[in-house]
């Protein structure tokens, strides 16, 4: 989209209606949503923002720069990588092309995982939590916003992806207050899994979103999703590289009784069911996220001494 001089100042309910046009034009889904999202991302401003201040004018720049947004998301970039941003719980997370865009199901595993840590007491007042395959730092930066007893470590084989995960570590902070942001104190790794940990370290929670797609599910992604980082995504041919990995190495690394927690796909409940009491995990259960399906897998140690339900 380009600007002659005389269309150049607009306003915003102006600029709304062509963007979400232009978009339309391109055959874009939901384009109104896709309009509105870039727009209020540029303007930092909210949904309601929008139709309150239609009437105001706005610079030529950010004119132009909403029209170069539109043309990048009809070129099926995803409005996160646009904008820089993404929304996760109750913060915004720096993202970019290296890192996984956070999605509403992983805030799901944040759930379960608080409500974990709210019914037990821990021997150091907080639990020891490791996030495996940390990606741009949502799951554990979250956590240690929420939990501030909580002693977090978090994990990837991506160096840029760490990169990411400690600014927004450093931005996001304790508790969410960025006046606090230097003592999120949590302490990121570059390593494949659990292979660079001390073999002596214990957690009390393992958390995890590992890649979990198949060859198939990689073959056929929706255009968006194929600007997402392949690491993050594939879960070799059948899918459950990742997982059966994580289900095999995480118990060397819990204290006794301790739980590990993941997200898995949804057609992956039985399987990692069935995978995970082969190995011994006691305790085994698949919740169902909102949409009714299987997404989040808990499991309590092996070695515990306590009685499981299974
Ligand atoms: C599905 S993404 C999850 C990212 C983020 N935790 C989230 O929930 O959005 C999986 C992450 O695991 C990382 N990863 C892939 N293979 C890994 C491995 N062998 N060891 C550690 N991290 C790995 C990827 O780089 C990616 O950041």
């Amino acid at each position: 989209m380009t600007l002659t001089e005389t269309e150049a100042e607009k306003t915003v309910g102006e600029v709304l209606r062509e963007g979400i046009g232009f978009l339309e034009k391109h055959g874009m889904e939901s384009a109104r949503v896709l309009g509105e999202r870039l727009l209020e991302g540029l303007l930092d401003c909210s949904r309601h923002e929008l139709y309150l201040e239609g009437g105001r004018i706005l610079p030529r720049e950010t004119v132009e720069t909403y029209f170069a947004c539109l043309e990048r998301r009809a070129r099926g970039v995803p409005c996160q990588y646009i904008l820089g941003k993404a929304h996760f719980m109750d913060f915004v997370f720096r993202v970019t092309p290296c890192v996984l865009i956070p999605r509403p199901e992983t805030e799901f595993l944040v759930e379960k995982i608080l409500e974990e840590a709210g019914m037990k007491s821990f021997e150091k007042g907080g639990p020891e939590i490791l996030d495996v395959g940390t990606g741009s730092g949502n799951i554990a930066v979250s956590l240690a916003a929420y939990l501030p007893q909580a002693a977090i470590s978090a994990v990837d084989i991506s160096e840029e992806a760490l990169e990411i995960a400690r600014e927004n570590a450093r931005r996001i902070g304790r508790r969410g207050d960025a006046r606090n942001a230097a003592a999120t104190g949590i302490e990121f790794l570059k390593s494949d899994l659990f292979d660079r940990l001390p073999r002596t370290k214990r957690f009390d929670m393992i958390v995890s979103n590992p890649p979990y797609l198949s060859g198939e599910e990689m073959r056929n992604l929706p255009p968006e999703v194929s600007r997402e980082p392949a690491l993050a995504l594939f879960g070799g041919e059948r899918g459950t590289e990742l997982i059966e990995r994580l289900a095999a190495g995480a118990g060397d690394f819990l204290k006794p009784g301790g739980i590990l927690f993941f997200e898995i796909g949804y057609e992956q409940g039985d399987m990692t069911r069935r995978l995970l009491r082969e190995l011994g995990w006691r305790e085994v259960e698949v919740f169902r996220d909102y949409c009714g399906r299987d997404r989040v897998v808990r499991a309590a140690d092996f070695r515990s001494t306590a009685c499981g339900t299974d």
